[in-house]
């Protein structure tokens, strides 16, 4: 392993380097959810299980992954499989995880309408300190809106969301940082003389993400958090889109005074020839497509065969199921995945966060075939 050793001194440029030197940092996206980020009727299809996730979490990390990412989901999408229907707790499910690794980061994601940001403040640090200084967080405002009235509460309006997100994550870092006593007094959140001990690990804080795609949601990421994912990054193949973008991003952080860390989200299938990962690719997600699962998620986008015409509905259809999902698929021998993984990495992106139909069944290959080819790129280090 190269990099500072977690826990030592935890600093904020130690944890955004995840404790390594990967000019690309991979993680895992999702494995807390029930069949990952594949819509699928394929039996192996992710189980998401604790003795799953815990296997899969010391793999990742005894082969240098450097990072996991759960999604927060409190309901399932329903279809055959009832996609996503179970899902265990991220901040709960990233402290069993980090208290049985050693060296990789494991983010909790925090739905702010739904927390207390004072109890989250607590539960976040707690996690921090099991994992010694390795918790990531993602701060989320809410997507589905099926699964806030299922809470009893109101989803505010898009904008609102945010506003409330900006004092929320305000009044968390306080806690993380303001010794003895503070009073809040926003428009949404009033704390009085609130205390919150221990501080994180290390005198620093826990990296911050956001992934919001809106105006709005971007321009938060970009004013708050220290990493930002976007799942719509163009062609993987062109590395020109991809600069364009990275750099597109870059400086509008750089207007509000930040530096922002840019990843994205992909889905790899990766066999020894093209023609067995083509035909996996197939199989697994369109031929045995949980359908009824893609139409229910694009219904909450407001995309349904009444909304648009037979032929538009078709095409969006299969989109959703291919890339929509699990992210941008890259399919392919280990060379053509490693060159794919290169050029997102040569356009400036700082990371990205995959997923597999089977995590633990298909990271072993993923790590003996093409970890070496990046770090022989100089994408990564050594193991
Ligand atoms: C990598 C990634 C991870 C995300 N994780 C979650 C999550 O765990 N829970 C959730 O409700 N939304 C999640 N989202 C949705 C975003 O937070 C955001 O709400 C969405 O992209 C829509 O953008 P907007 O909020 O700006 O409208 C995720 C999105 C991406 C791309």
């Amino acid at each position: 392993m190269t990099g500072s050793v977690p826990g030592r001194d935890a600093a904020l440029p130690d944890r955004l380097r995840m404790y390594g030197n990967n000019r690309l940092q991979i993680g895992l996206f999702g494995a807390n959810c029930s069949s990952g980020r594949s819509a699928t009727l394929v039996p192996e299809r992710w189980s998401g299980s604790w003795p799953d996730c815990l296997r899969l979490a010391r793999m990742a990390d005894d082969c240098g992954i450097d990072f996991m990412l759960p999604i927060a989901r409190w309901k399932g999408y329903g279809g055959a499989t009832d996609f996503h229907g179970t899902t265990l707790e991220t901040i709960t499910w990233a402290s069993g995880l980090l208290a049985s690794t050693a060296r990789i980061t494991v983010f909790g994601t925090v739905h702010a309408p739904l927390f207390n940001p004072l109890i989250a403040a607590k539960e976040l640090v707690t996690a921090d300190h099991i994992g010694a200084g390795r918790l990531g967080v993602n701060l989320v405002v809410g997507w589905n809106e099926g699964e806030f009235e299922m809470f009893g509460v109101r989803q505010r309006e898009h904008e609102a969301r945010y506003a409330f997100a900006q004092e929320w994550l305000d009044a968390v870092k306080q806690a993380w940082s303001h010794e003895g006593d503070f009073d809040f007094d926003g428009e949404f959140l009033q704390l009085k003389r609130a205390r919150a001990y221990p501080k994180p690990c290390g005198g620093a804080r826990p990296i911050i993400m956001n992934a919001g795609s809106s105006s709005t949601g971007r321009t938060f990421a970009l004013r708050n958090c220290d990493a930002f994912f976007t799942a719509t990054a163009g062609s993987r193949t062109s590395l020109e889109g991809n600069a364009a973008k990275v750099r597109e991003i870059e400086e509008e952080a750089r207007r509000y005074g930040r530096e922002i860390a840019v990843y994205t989200v992909g889905h790899v299938i990766c066999r020894p020839s093209q023609r067995e990962a083509d035909d996996y690719y197939r199989h697994a997600i369109i031929d045995n497509a949980d359908w009824g699962a893609v139409e229910a998620m694009m219904a909450l986008r407001n995309i349904t065969a009444e909304t648009h015409s037979a032929e538009d509905y078709a095409a969006r259809r299969l989109y959703f199921a291919a890339n929509a999902i699990g992210g941008y698929p890259f399919v392919g021998t280990p060379d053509r995945v490693a060159d794919e993984l290169a050029t997102i990495s040569n356009a400036g992106m700082r990371g990205i966060a995959v997923s597999f139909v089977n995590f633990l069944d298909e990271l072993p290959y993923f790590a003996a075939e093409v970890l070496p080819r990046l770090a022989r790129r100089g994408i990564r280090g050594p193991r």
